[in-house]
């Protein structure tokens, strides 16, 4: 096996000559996915798409490890530019972790700015908002008032309840946590399988709160096992057990992390889906460095019983550096073969959040990360 801190290391110095050239391009951007190359400005489309707060999060990782001003200023223009997001309810839906922690929430961590925790409070207060009662699930996307998605939730909230525990954690208020592991024990409920894979959507009856059915979502079908839902599950249930210390957590991730190790590629690649077919070669590069980065923290968390989890992020992320990234200065993106969804026309691009999660992992394996979930 690799050793992982020093190989790191080396990648490091990679990710830190391209994100010098890359930053002075993208400046006044959201970037989302690149077009030849080059950050497309993503924020003229929609501002309160998902992904908004990943560039920013990027550049709150640069600006911890280099100190370099040019990433703490293009981080505040995201931030700032997000304030038309919270104030849009209509655009304010279960994504509020993936948005404001690392934008408004990293602001907070590094220069304890007032103005970032109003931010990162606000978004959270939201997001507590979406709770449904009787189901015991947040809310996951908005529809047109008719009330078509008021039952859905779905696995990639795990990643955004961080928000409600950090709410709680800054304001001693335990009602976020509540709604937080409210959340989470319907998912390990409604949500994990026999075999330890995820479904991607649940509805639930908004009314009385029944398990109706459960969707395939961005994977084939339903009973598929969208990699990159899967990768939400296992980072997810990680985050959870660190903010409340609960094993069952920690013990719900492993499950979920035994079933992605169980069917990677024989390579270390990812596809779009474990139940696509053997013909059809469709990657997801972001799953694969969402997954490393949840089994980079169990490791951490498990001591020598992790060493399996450690093992298995590293032939991932091994993977990914060596074959999926694009370390060429002149263009913008550093990972390649990210996937949307299985069903979308386009496959195979890049997309923000595989660099950031690429970016975040490596600094795991270093201890330089800027912790922001
Ligand atoms: N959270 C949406 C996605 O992972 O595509």
């Amino acid at each position: 096996m690799y050793d992982g801190a020093n190989w790191a290391k080396e990648t490091i110095v990679k990710i830190e000559k391209k994100m010098k050239e890359v930053v002075k391009r993208s400046c006044h951007k959201i970037p989302y996915t690149t077009t030849d190359g080059i950050h497309d400005d993503w924020t003229e489309k929609n501002i309160c798409w998902w992904t908004n707060g990943f560039w920013g999060g990027m550049m709150w990782q640069m600006y911890h490890l280099t100190g370099d001003e040019s990433y703490r200023k293009a981080a505040i223009e995201v931030e700032e530019k997000l304030d038309a997001n919270l104030l849009n309810h209509g655009g304010m839906d279960h994504d509020s972790g993936f948005k404001w922690l690392p934008t408004s929430g990293a602001n907070y961590r590094i220069t304890g700015s007032k103005e970032a925790y109003n931010r990162t409070l606000l978004a959270a207060d939201n997001l507590a908002g979406r709770i449904n009662l009787a189901g015991g699930f947040i809310r996951a996307w908005n529809d047109a008032d008719d009330g078509s998605k008021a039952g859905w939730a779905i696995i990639d909230c795990m990643m955004n309840i961080p928000l409600l525990y950090w709410a709680s954690e800054q304001t001693k208020d335990p009602r976020y946590e509540q709604i937080a592991k409210l959340h989470a024990k319907t998912v390990m409920e409604n949500f994990i399988r026999q075999d330890g894979s995820v479904h991607h959507i649940v509805e639930f009856h908004p009314v009385t709160g029944e398990f109706i059915t459960a969707h395939g979502g961005q994977g084939i079908e339903q009973g598929s096992s969208w990699t990159r839902g899967q990768a939400w599950a296992i980072y997810g249930f990680v985050l959870s057990n660190i903010h409340t210390k609960d094993a069952v957590y920690l013990e719900t991730a492993g499950k979920v992390a035994d079933y992605f190790m169980k069917n990677v590629r024989e390579n270390g690649a990812v596809p779009v889906d474990f139940k696509q077919p053997e013909s059809c070669p469709w990657e997801d590069s972001t799953a694969a460095a969402i997954a490393a980065c949840g089994m980079l923290e169990m490791a951490r968390l498990m001591g020598d019983e992790g060493k399996k989890y450690y093992d298995a992020a590293l032939k991932l992320l091994h993977f990914l550096v060596e074959n999926r990234c694009n370390w060429a200065k002149e263009t913008d993106h550093i990972v390649e073969k990210c996937t949307a969804a299985y069903h979308d026309k386009e496959h195979e691009f890049s997309i923000i959040y595989g660099d950031y999660f690429l970016i975040e992992a490596m600094l795991k394996l270093t201890g330089q990360e800027l912790f922001i979930w």
